[in-house]
């Protein structure tokens, strides 16, 4: 065996760049529904995508974040098995599209998204819809903290990135049971930039250079907080969330669990691997990547790929020849 097989042994596999194809395959065909209103539409034309490029790629994935239980989800529920079923046995993390209504509404920041890592090592709570969280780059890693108040931790990430507390900005998500947050971080003079769906897009931009963005923070999706948490830990990036039941119903079904509800998730809670793949591709134009395009017979994409072990991110753009590619596989590139 030569140096450079030996090399690449030692380097294992980048999965990121085989699960591109996943996350474009489905951007390129939920794009066609931008603006057209049709929600259900848009995420059925991600999934069916998505898991047929799945299927194509070799490992033995189980569905841990997905499109909800089986009975509600004929497809990327959670447990379902996907890959080739040789290869690494891996845990699979999907966000169909990340932004539905922002999608049906010809709104920026719709993506779509699948994270991978060693298999048992995602956090999963499909009974609760919800966590808290904040999340920031690197360059605020470790001085983050869920419990005291937003105003000491808009203090800290000033400190750490050295600037004051007026230079940052905050994503948070428009909704009434926000109002309190927004009004604390108003008080302690920082920005604000409200998000009306999102949030994966939202934490990453904080853990992106160059986007203007320093901080997530607020009440969103379960799921979306695993999903981010991938993205983050290739990013170098920090998060702490708690999750956040709704309801009793919710409260007794993760008690019931002997999860304790009040424990903070820090990011090693909720994906434990160090070795976790991350890609990324924009459905409608964003801040943090530009969605599909048409033309003709074909299309571009732009897509965020990402494994934390080597710490590699990449921004690929794609053209994609559709008369091409229906040629092989008519069922996905419509
Ligand atoms: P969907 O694309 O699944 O609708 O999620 C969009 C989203 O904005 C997430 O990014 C976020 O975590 C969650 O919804 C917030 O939930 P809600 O809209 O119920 O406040």
């Amino acid at each position: 065996m030569g140096r450079g097989a030996t090399q690449r042994d030692t380097m294992g596999r980048n999965l990121a760049l085989e699960l591109v194809r996943v996350t474009e395959a489905a951007a390129l065909q939920a794009g066609r529904f931008m603006g057209r209103k049709d929600k259900e539409a848009a995420d059925q034309a991600a999934v069916d995508a998505m898991r047929s490029v799945l299927a194509t790629i070799a490992m033995d994935g189980i569905v841990v974040i997905g499109e909800g239980e089986k009975d509600e989800a004929p497809m990327l529920y959670i447990g379902e098995r996907v890959g080739s079923a040789s290869g690494p046995r891996v845990d699979i993390a999907v966000d169909p599209v990340d932004g539905t209504r922002l999608l049906a509404n010809g709104m920026p920041n719709s993506l779509t998204v699948i994270a991978v890592a060693e298999r048992d090592t995602m956090f999963s709570s499909p009974d609760i819809m919800y966590m808290d969280k904040i999340a920031v780059g690197g360059d605020a890693a470790g001085v983050i903290d869920i419990d005291v108040p937003i105003a000491e931790n808009l203090a800290r990430v000033a400190a750490a990135k050295r600037r004051e507390i007026r230079d940052l900005t905050v994503v948070v998500l428009d909704r009434p049971r926000h109002e309190r947050l927004i009004d604390d971080v108003r008080a302690a003079g920082a920005r604000i930039k409200m998000i009306t769906d999102g949030d994966v897009a939202g934490a990453v931009m904080a853990a992106t250079a160059g986007t203007g963005i320093d901080m997530m923070v607020g009440i969103g999706g379960a799921p979306e907080a695993v999903v981010t948490a991938c993205a983050l830990k290739c990013l170098g990036g920090d998060m702490q969330c708690r999750l956040w039941p709704r309801n009793d119903e919710e409260r007794v079904a993760v008690v019931e669990k002997s999860i304790d509800i009040s424990r903070v998730l820090y990011l090693d809670d909720l994906v434990r691997s160090n070795d976790v793949f991350f890609a990324a591709t924009g459905i409608t134009d964003g801040e943090l990547l530009r969605g599909v395009h048409y033309f003709g017979d074909g299309a571009t994409t732009q897509s965020l790929v990402m494994r934390s072990k080597s710490g590699t991110v990449r921004k690929i753009d794609a053209t994609h020849q559709l008369a091409k590619l229906r040629q092989y596989a008519p069922n996905d590139f419509d």
